[in-house]
């Protein structure tokens, strides 16, 4: 089976907080934040597999501080774990006053990406290998959410059975 390091999924981008981009509490807005996370991931999963690949789940977004306009915003991303088709992607998001240079973890997020090839058909996908300490703890905590994510799928394909889609004016 081939493998990938973890590393060699890692990526990284950083931001301003625009007048454009908060909320009214003058923070940034979460809805921005979400489409950082989703496109860095995204990428993370690509350079991991390098094949097509789409969002099967954003497992969970924790908003651990309310981000500043004076903070520059970084998001870093990789690969966490590998089933067969799908990945399990880290972000970690680190703020820095821009005045002072102090940083914060600001939000860490898990999503799930699936590798499809060019019938839209699942791929298999290199296993990942950790080194770093961070890297190998999520690694070895991947089971786990694994889980929890297997359940929460079957969860919500029962709910979808019994969620109607007519509109309230039809
Ligand atoms: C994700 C998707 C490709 C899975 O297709 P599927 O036919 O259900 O495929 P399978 O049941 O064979 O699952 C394939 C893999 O995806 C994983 N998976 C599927 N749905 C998942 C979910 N909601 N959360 C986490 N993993 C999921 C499975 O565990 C499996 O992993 P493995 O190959 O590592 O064992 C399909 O549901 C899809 O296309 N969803 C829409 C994706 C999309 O459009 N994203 C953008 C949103 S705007």
């Amino acid at each position: 089976m081939e493998t990938r390091f973890a590393k060699e999924s890692r990526c990284y981008k950083t931001a301003r907080v625009f007048p454009t981009d908060v909320n009214n509490h003058n923070t940034l807005f979460g809805g921005k934040l979400m489409a950082y996370i989703d496109d860095i991931a995204s990428i993370a999963a690509s350079k991991h597999c390098r094949a097509s690949v789409v969002t099967a789940s954003t497992d969970s977004v924790d908003f651990l501080l309310p981000i500043q306009t004076t903070d520059s915003v970084c998001l870093e991303s990789y690969v966490t774990w590998t089933g067969r088709s799908s990945m399990e992607v880290f972000v970690k998001v680190i703020t820095e006053d821009l005045q002072n240079g102090e940083r914060a973890i600001a939000a860490t997020a898990f999503l799930t990406f699936v590798a499809l090839d060019e019938h839209k058909k699942t791929v298999q996908v290199p296993q990942v290998v950790p080194e770093t300490e961070e890297e190998q703890r999520l690694h070895e905590t991947a089971l786990y959410r694994a889980e929890v994510r297997r359940h929460r799928r079957e969860e919500s394909k029962k709910f979808a059975d019994y969620l109607i889609t007519k509109f309230p004016w039809e």
